[in-house]
């Protein structure tokens, strides 16, 4: 049997072996219905499911539509649904999607909140892309533009590297669950693209950009936090991370107060979470509309949202989801515990400057490497933010990485 040997030394079998694969078809064209379509091929295990489909599609059918180009995980033209997850088919083992495969049969679908044009293959253009243009995705440059080139710090550049790593696969765009609720999301690669001006000290549209999305009744607040975006992204763009980013900048240091009611809502929360340690939903309305005090629930714009929430919370009650008792005491933790809440909000409050950790450049750094008393441990980079969106300074805990020269990293080109 051959073998073949994998980075992390696994040992795996390099004998191609029969997979089931079962294909969504459909063609809008045709008039028909969605239908199933099952095929078996051969092939090594350690080959794309994405080979699979061209397999299928050159020995028994050769109108199984599918979109690929680079077969790398980099043109990001490739992305599917494997059982049931977002994925890029060039970017999935056989044997991985065996694994999640529920009756041994790997089924592959078109992605989520995206028109079908043919099987597997999605309308971008229609919801993708129409909303990438919609957060005006390229740089508004500072005037009067150098002569030559923007000398920006390293640690900037570092922070929006996370976000230029995107290569518009729209995995993210599939799964997002307040999309499925609310196709005018502006959405998550949209808002990750977003993030990539912002976080530019050579822009010069920070606080437009962000009044903008933070009125906009689909932008920023829309956002449900569900962490969908952060586990379908294959590039770990971390979708929702840029999206509290952009919340985070806009309300802390641009004070922009939305009309959404999104900053104020925010405001309760974490009010509220401080005051009792758990959230008290029925307290959450009020304040929100009200503001962080026990007046607010006699703010008028709360009345009127409470009348608009009546049949919802009737029906919780008649499904005994809720009791009145229950929802109008203040849910509360043991007073110790509270107070270890309380002492984490005051640490992280008394801070001069917002601590903004991107975890997401790790490796070994050049200097760490050549001194004799290097550990291996990856390197997180860090930068703090300053108020006003300015150019964030280096993480002042953070062991200096490079000459003074070396710090200013020099940019022109762009990201995807
Ligand atoms: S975290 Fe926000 S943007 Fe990401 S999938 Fe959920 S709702 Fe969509
Ligand atoms: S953020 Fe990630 S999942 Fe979304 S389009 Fe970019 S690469 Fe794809
Ligand atoms: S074919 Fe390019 S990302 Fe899969």
């Amino acid at each position: 049997m051959a073998e073949t040997q994998t980075a992390g030394a696994e040992v795996r079998s390099a004998d191609p072996e029969q997979f089931k694969l079962r294909l969504r078809r459909y063609d809008p064209e045709s008039g028909e219905a969605p239908y199933w379509d099952e095929h078996t091929i051969e092939l090594e295990p350690h080959r794309s499911v994405l080979e699979a489909i061209l397999q299928a599609r050159d020995r028994f059918d050769g109108s199984i539509g599918i979109r690929c180009s680079c077969r790398q995980a980099i043109c990001g033209s490739c992305g599917v649904r494997v059982n049931g997850e977002p994925a890029l088919a060039c970017h999935t083992h056989l044997d991985a999607a065996l694994e999640g495969a529920r009756d041994g049969v790997i089924e592959i679908e078109p992605m989520g909140n995206m028109p079908v044009l043919k099987d597997l293959i999605v309308d971008m253009d229609a919801v993708h892309w129409k909303k990438i243009q919609r957060v005006t995705p390229w740089l508004i440059a500072k005037q009067p533009v150098p002569e030559r080139e923007y000398i920006v710090p390293r640690e900037s550049m570092i922070d929006v590297t996370q976000t230029m790593a995107c290569i518009q696969c729209g995995a993210c765009v599939s799964d997002c669950l307040a999309m499925e609720v609310d196709p005018g999301f502006i959405g998550p690669a949209a808002l990750a693209k977003s993030y990539r001006f912002v976080g530019d000290p050579r822009d010069d549209q920070h606080e437009e950009r962000l009044l903008d999305l933070s009125e906009d009744p689909e932008g920023i607040f829309d956002c449900t936090h569900c962490f969908k975006c952060v586990e379908a992204c294959p590039k770990d763009v971390n979708p929702m991370g840029q999206i509290m980013r952009l919340r985070r900048i806009a309300t802390n240091d641009f004070h922009i107060v939305d009309k959404n009611n999104g900053e104020r809502h925010e405001a309760a929360f974490t009010g509220l979470i401080k005051d009792n340690g758990l959230l008290w939903e029925a307290e959450l309305l009020p304040r929100s509309y009200g503001g962080n005090s026990w007046f607010g629930k006699f703010a008028p714009p709360a009345g009127k949202e409470l009348l608009s929430s009546l049949p919802a919370i009737l029906k919780g009650l008649i499904r005994g989801k809720v009791s009145p008792m229950k929802a109008l005491k203040p849910h509360r933790i043991p007073k110790n515990d509270l107070k270890q809440v309380q002492s984490i909000y005051d640490k992280v409050e008394s801070r001069e400057k917002r601590y903004e950790l991107n975890l997401y450049i790790v490796g070994e750094d050049e200097q760490v490497l050549e001194s004799p008393s290097a550990t291996s441990d990856p390197v997180a980079v860090g930068v703090t933010a300053e108020p006003g969106g300015k150019e964030p300074d280096a993480d002042p805990g953070a062991e200096p990485t490079d000459t003074p020269a070396e710090q200013r990293s020099t940019t022109e080109g762009e990201g995807k």
